[in-house]
């Protein structure tokens, strides 16, 4: 039985055979409708969601399977003070693969380690994101039909974000791959990302100026400040706004560019963008669901 806690748990060819899978979904939707007939997925979302849970459940019931789980902490029995441990173990009585989003780095690891389903980190505090990532990079393939020799920029909340942790972590593995991380000084990617890329030889380099680097960008991966991993609150407002992306910042960008956002938006992209067809954030969006009914199918060993 597996989980799914961290990107780097997949192979290079179980990313390949999750992305021929959500193409042959996309496909052949009707060949899928009822593989999941009987089985039950629980959304445990211990922080805020809206496409992340949705889109687990929408892809279960795709699947022909039913959903059950809570969206608040505060209408389960974490508000009692229930350990995660015990949680999973119940949860574990009542449905056949759980999604977790919680606010604590390690909390889906946990819940993995104790439960006798499959795990999937749907979210953990400024760790990880899988299911994210897995949605990015179908976003990717699709966009550009290639992973090795891209030039990405990541924009925004690099110290905060889950998203850019993850999808870095998976796009690090692909030959000719280079980051361009675009943040204030407060909110760099952290030095163990930094000192982890430096040991592979893998090209990056830092900035705080959004437009001189455009150019090189085949694809812009913008991001929310992450509000709710601040412990000062005046400090989240000196900074969330440091990157707007307009239509006069894409000037210089190349013709072929891919612009991506985990989503939600708060201000990091003026809507005057969303009809540029290089605006690829709301595909992302439908690609995620096809990705995680992929993993669904995979973690329960569904043929
Ligand atoms: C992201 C997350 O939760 O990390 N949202 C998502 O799942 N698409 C990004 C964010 O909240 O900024």
């Amino acid at each position: 039985m597996r989980s799914l806690i961290d990107i780097s748990e997949l192979t290079t060819k179980e990313i390949e055979e999750l992305i021929e899978t959500a193409d042959d979904i996309i496909n052949n939707p009707a060949k899928y409708a009822h593989k999941c007939a009987g089985k039950k997925l629980a959304t445990l979302f211990f922080e805020p969601s809206t496409r992340t849970r949705l889109s687990f459940e929408a892809a279960m019931y795709e699947l022909g399977g039913n959903v059950l789980g809570f969206s608040e902490s505060q209408s389960s029995s974490a508000a009692k003070g229930e350990s995660v441990a015990d949680t999973a173990k119940t949860v574990s009585c009542y449905a056949d693969i759980i999604a977790m989003r919680h606010p604590k780095e390690g909390a889906p690891l946990v819940a993995a380690m104790n439960a006798g389903v499959p795990v999937i980190n749907a979210g953990d505090g400024g760790h990880n994101h899988p299911t994210q990532t897995l949605a990015d990079l179908l976003t990717i393939h699709r966009e550009k039909g290639r992973f090795e020799n891209l030039t990405v920029g990541f924009c925004g909340d690099l110290k905060f974000g889950r998203t850019v942790h993850s999808l870095i972590s998976a796009l690090r593995r692909y030959s000719g791959v280079r980051f361009v991380f675009v943040s204030p000084n407060e909110l760099k990617i952290p030095d163990y990302v930094k000192a982890s890329l430096e040991r592979d030889g893998i090209s990056y380099s830092e900035t705080t100026d959004l437009e001189s680097a455009m150019s090189s960008f085949d694809i812009l991966y913008m991001t929310r400040v992450q509000r709710e991993r601040f412990f000062n609150e005046e400090e989240y407002l000196r900074l969330k706004d440091s990157y707007i992306l307009t239509p006069e910042k894409l000037q210089n960008a190349r013709p072929d560019l891919s612009i991506m956002h985990p989503l939600p938006r708060v201000n990091e992209i003026s809507v005057s963008i969303d009809s540029d067809p290089r605006a690829c954030y709301f595909k992302q969006v439908l690609y995620g669901k096809y990705m995680r009914m992929a993993l669904i199918l995979k973690l329960l060993e569904v043929e």
